[in-house]
């Protein structure tokens, strides 16, 4: 019997489900406080300290496969130097993404989207997918993001959540890929973020941690809006943004936040 994927294009809907299955802590980068941000190490440990959903950022190669890192340059999370988009995907796989971290760590390489879809399957965990683009290359990005995704993901599984500060990039996903849920990403609460969720039809609101005051907290979950809140790092900070009402956290250390919820805090 084949299973189908459920999924919607309607906002609503897309808020609904997104209330329901996001946890209280999202590891960043996978677990960027105990392994080398963005390797499959660092989605390891995310779980091995009880965070089964992680937040990755996702560029392309030079020959446009969407693969592992957050800074445009290669030179502070690899052995490499320079533009990332510059190298193809072979060239950027013989990096080392570990030892600048930890000696230990050594010979991590940058994992391609597909490799990471393969180990979230293989260990059932759940994916905030940050698109973040070379600069010019928004809407290519996304496209091969959505192209991979379509072609990879589990069927039967949600599809992850898509977030960017880039809007060229969520108007591409929304425009092709109307049912993969999207967040905006906010480092600074913009007067116009309302107008610009609803022209990028966002199911989700990811926020700055230090731009979310109460009321906001308080008068989106009554909305049913979905926030998610980066980087926290403190556990009595994020039990306490929790409790106003933030749907997630997004901690470089998921066990500091799920000590503190644990704990009462
Ligand atoms: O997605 C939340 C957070 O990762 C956004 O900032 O710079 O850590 O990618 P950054
Ligand atoms: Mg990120």
């Amino acid at each position: 019997m084949r299973v189908e994927r459920f999924a919607t294009d309607d906002i609503n809907e897309q808020r609904r489900q997104l209330m329901r299955d996001l946890p209280s802590v999202i590891g960043h980068r996978g677990a960027a406080l105990h392994a080398p941000e963005n390797t499959l190490a660092s989605i390891r440990k995310s779980l091995e300290l009880g965070a089964s959903w992680v937040e990755v950022d996702v560029k392309l190669s030079r020959d446009g496969v969407p693969f592992l890192l957050h800074d445009t340059d290669l030179d502070r999370t690899t052995d490499g130097s320079g533009p990332a988009a510059a190298l193809d995907m072979n060239d950027l796989a013989r990096l080392d993404a570990g030892s600048w971290f930890d000696d230990g760590f050594s010979g991590e390489r940058l994992p391609t989207l597909v490799e990471l879809i393969d180990l979230l399957e293989r260990n059932d965990m759940s994916l905030n997918l940050e698109i973040k683009p070379s600069p010019g290359t928004g809407p290519a990005t996304t496209e091969a993001i959505v192209g991979t995704l379509q072609r990879h993901w589990p069927v039967g599984k949600p599809w992850p959540l898509l977030s960017s500060f880039e809007r060229s990039s969520l108007a591409r996903a929304r425009d092709i890929a109307a049912d993969m849920p999207r967040g905006l990403l906010l480092d600074r609460l913009d007067p116009d973020w309302h107008t610009v969720m609803t022209d990028l039809r966002c199911a989700s609101l990811h926020l700055n941690f230090e731009e979310a005051d109460s009321d906001l907290l308080a008068s989106t979950r009554a909305r049913g809006l979905p926030v998610l809140l980066y980087t926290v790092n403190d556990g009595a900070r994020g039990a306490s943004l929790l409790r106003k009402g933030a749907r997630s956290i997004i901690s470089d250390t998921p066990p500091a936040i799920l000590g503190a919820l644990a704990a009462g805090g």
